[in-house]
């Protein structure tokens, strides 16, 4: 057995089947003691969003957190205030206030909750449908402005615009460097589309759990590869699956 990175996501992925998550957190706590493996989440959630759901399912204290779909990563000595080095790759081309005005040229666009509005992170709320004839016109708008973005929709309802330096599989990479993983030696664990860019970032190995929802799946079948895997289990079932046909566990 060897130490390896675990990136997960939170809804839906870890979190889900308390029992299942009750068994691959005890096999995950026992495998960081023994060899020395990192446990990182890896959320669209706030901090704060994070810190509820932290406590409503007793969540496994991780090694580090990456909140905000990947812009914000909280480890180290002080793990309340966002790691300053990864904010600063962030800002270049980066204007919050003219992504704000940009998308409010679309009554469509709904915006979600002032928690989960962030300063590297603006989020709204779209229909799948409404989004397919959106996404391309707020892209190419966004563009014209000269803003250094990218799009995210996940769970046929929310969008989020980020830095183009900025998310989850962006931040993982950051993470695997710090601390010296190797991509064999790192797997990623997602079920929806703000997960993309952990299991499209590099050959970092990918659990896709059962549950994964349609946007993922369909990623999925048109980018087949053999470092990644579509679980039949569903949620922590599923992610202990993947860690099983890996060899990790
Ligand atoms: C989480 C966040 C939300 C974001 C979504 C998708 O639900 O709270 O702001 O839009 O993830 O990334
Ligand atoms: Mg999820």
């Amino acid at each position: 057995m060897q130490k390896f990175l675990l990136v997960t996501d939170l809804d839906n992925t870890l979190v889900g089947d308390d029992e299942a998550m009750a068994v691959l957190t005890q096999q995950l706590s026992q495998h960081r003691a023994e060899y020395g493996t990192r446990i990182v989440y890896s959320t669209g959630r706030s901090f704060t969003s994070y810190q509820q759901l932290r406590t409503e399912k007793q969540l496994l204290e991780p090694d580090a957190l990456v909140t905000a779909v990947g812009t914000e990563i909280y480890f180290g000595t002080d793990k309340q205030i966002p790691n300053s080095q990864w904010s600063e790759k962030l800002s270049p081309g980066w204007n919050r206030e003219l992504a704000v005005a940009t998308a409010a040229h679309f009554p469509d666009l709904v915006p979600q909750p002032n928690s989960e509005q962030r300063p590297f992170k603006v989020s709204y709320f779209v229909s799948q449908q409404t989004s397919k004839a959106i996404i391309p016109q707020l892209e190419s708008l966004l563009a014209e402005q000269g803003l250094a973005f990218k799009v995210v929709y996940s769970g046929g309802k929310d969008l989020d615009i980020l830095p183009e330096c900025g998310d989850k599989g962006l931040a993982m990479r950051f993470l695997r460097q710090t601390w010296d993983f190797p991509p064999s030696q790192t797997v990623a664990c997602g079920d929806s589309g703000n997960d993309i860019a952990l299991f499209s970032v590099g050959e970092e190995r990918g659990i896709i759990v059962g549950n994964a929802l349609p946007e993922l799946r369909q990623w999925y079948e048109t980018h087949p590869a053999d470092y990644r895997y579509f679980a039949r289990a569903s949620y922590a079932g599923g992610v202990l699956e993947g860690l099983r046909h890996f060899g990790f566990l």
